[in-house]
């Protein structure tokens, strides 16, 4: 599933990805949105411009996309920034580590991907709790 704002990309990406569902929607929103049918994903990958994001939006997506994720998933981000997009603050906050898992010089400008997961503390207690949702259900 893809999610992009602007209307005429929105366009092109149905055009071009016609098996994918596309959403138009603002990742800011995006933990109010109903997005999966069921359970939770394994990962969100985003090319959103975070570095020119206020502190607010940013949090506000990253916090949105982990909403979505199981305790095991991961936030890949793709930035054309010397460092993570998404500041120590916001990851502490959040209890997340973000981890550099590939740089690119053959892309102008060169480009890096940042993994974003919860830490292993937050992903155990969040196993634990769907498991016992599971047992109760
Ligand atoms: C640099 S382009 C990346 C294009 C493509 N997603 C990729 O990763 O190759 C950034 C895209 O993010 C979209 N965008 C920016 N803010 C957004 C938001 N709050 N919600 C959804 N899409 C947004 C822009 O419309 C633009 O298409």
């Amino acid at each position: 599933m893809l999610v992009e704002y602007a209307e005429g990309f929105v366009d092109n990406l149905r055009e071009s990805f016609p098996m994918l569902r596309v959403v138009r929607g603002d990742a800011r929103a995006l933990r109010r949105a109903r997005l999966l049918d069921s359970g939770r994903a394994g990962a969100v990958v985003s090319g959103l411009p975070l570095r020119a994001m206020t502190s607010s939006d940013v949090m506000r997506i990253v916090a949105g996309a982990f909403h979505h994720l199981h305790a095991e998933g991961a936030f890949f981000q793709f930035t054309y920034g010397l460092r993570c997009p998404v500041d120590a603050r916001i990851l502490d906050r959040l209890d997340l580590v973000a981890t550099r898992v590939g740089s690119t010089l053959a892309n102008l400008p060169p480009a890096t991907v940042y993994r974003l997961e919860r830490r292993r503390r937050e992903r155990q207690g969040m196993a634990n709790h769907d498991q016992e949702a599971r047992h109760e259900s």
